[in-house]
């Protein structure tokens, strides 16, 4: 018998506002698998720059940052809700671009997803298939079309009394799309190893039902072609 020696990485990847987040979320909770949001390394990453104020061309301090007790042991439970404005997306998208700071997210997340005893992980990001686990049992890429994307991210930011027009949020949107699939590391970007799935007329109810089934058929697939019994178990 096949020994299944990690959980089973469900890779969800796509564009800020495609729905990543939510779907994910719902996802782990229905499979009874865990959850990795990746893009939280980064913003909180922007955040303490910002409070610092440390510019992202300052590399050598970054890495203190990062080698920090803090950011070490404590950042796992920094209050999420401080981190989702857009300002700090866009100074997250600009640090995302810097090796030092890719080459130990990406570690710090498989280390996570190896530490798992859940019997499932989503991952959820820009490049959690592509270059965190490459070898994800199931990839997903999450697209919408821009403006359904930006209506989604403006609603979520008028509900917590944010003042930003619809305009702004679909510009910073755009701005941040580009950065993300045109930097030279890990760009955001999918192949024919994923299953892509368009949200842009689907509820949330229906993006994970879509989701939810893609993963039990790759789930069965997985077991009819090793016979792998732990596997099974998820099923
Ligand atoms: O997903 P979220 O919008 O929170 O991510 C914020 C930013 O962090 C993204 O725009 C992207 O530049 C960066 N990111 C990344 N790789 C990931 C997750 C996020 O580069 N796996």
């Amino acid at each position: 018998m096949t020994v299944h020696k990690r959980p089973f990485v469900v890779a969800i990847d796509g564009p800020a506002g495609s729905g990543k987040g939510t779907i994910a979320t719902g996802l782990a909770q229905r499979l009874g698998f865990s959850y990795c949001e990746t893009g939280f390394f980064f913003r909180v990453l922007a955040w303490h720059l910002l409070h610092l104020k440390l510019k992202p061309e300052n590399i050598p301090s970054i890495e203190n940052v990062m080698a920090s007790a803090w950011f070490q042991k404590e950042w796992k439970a920094f209050d999420r809700s401080i981190l989702r404005e857009e300002h700090i997306g866009t100074l997250a998208s600009e640090i995302a671009k810097i090796s030092q700071v890719r080459t130990a997210f990406t570690e710090f997340q498989r280390q996570e997803v190896l530490q798992e005893i859940s019997p499932g992980v989503i991952l959820e990001g820009r490049d959690t298939g592509s270059s965190v686990f490459p070898d994800a049992e199931c990839k997903i890429f999450l697209t919408a079309a821009p403006e359904v994307r930006a209506h989604r991210r403006f609603q979520e930011l008028q509900q917590k009394g944010t003042d930003i027009s619809y305009d702004q949020v679909l510009k910073d949107l755009c701005h941040r799309d580009e950065n993300d699939t045109h930097r030279a590391l890990s760009p955001l970007k999918w192949d024919a190893t994923y299953h892509k799935l368009d949200t842009s007329s689907l509820s949330i109810e229906e993006s994970i039902q879509a989701t939810e089934h893609i993963i039990h058929q790759t789930l069965a697939e997985n077991i009819a072609s090793s016979g792998n019994a732990s596997m099974a178990a998820i099923s």
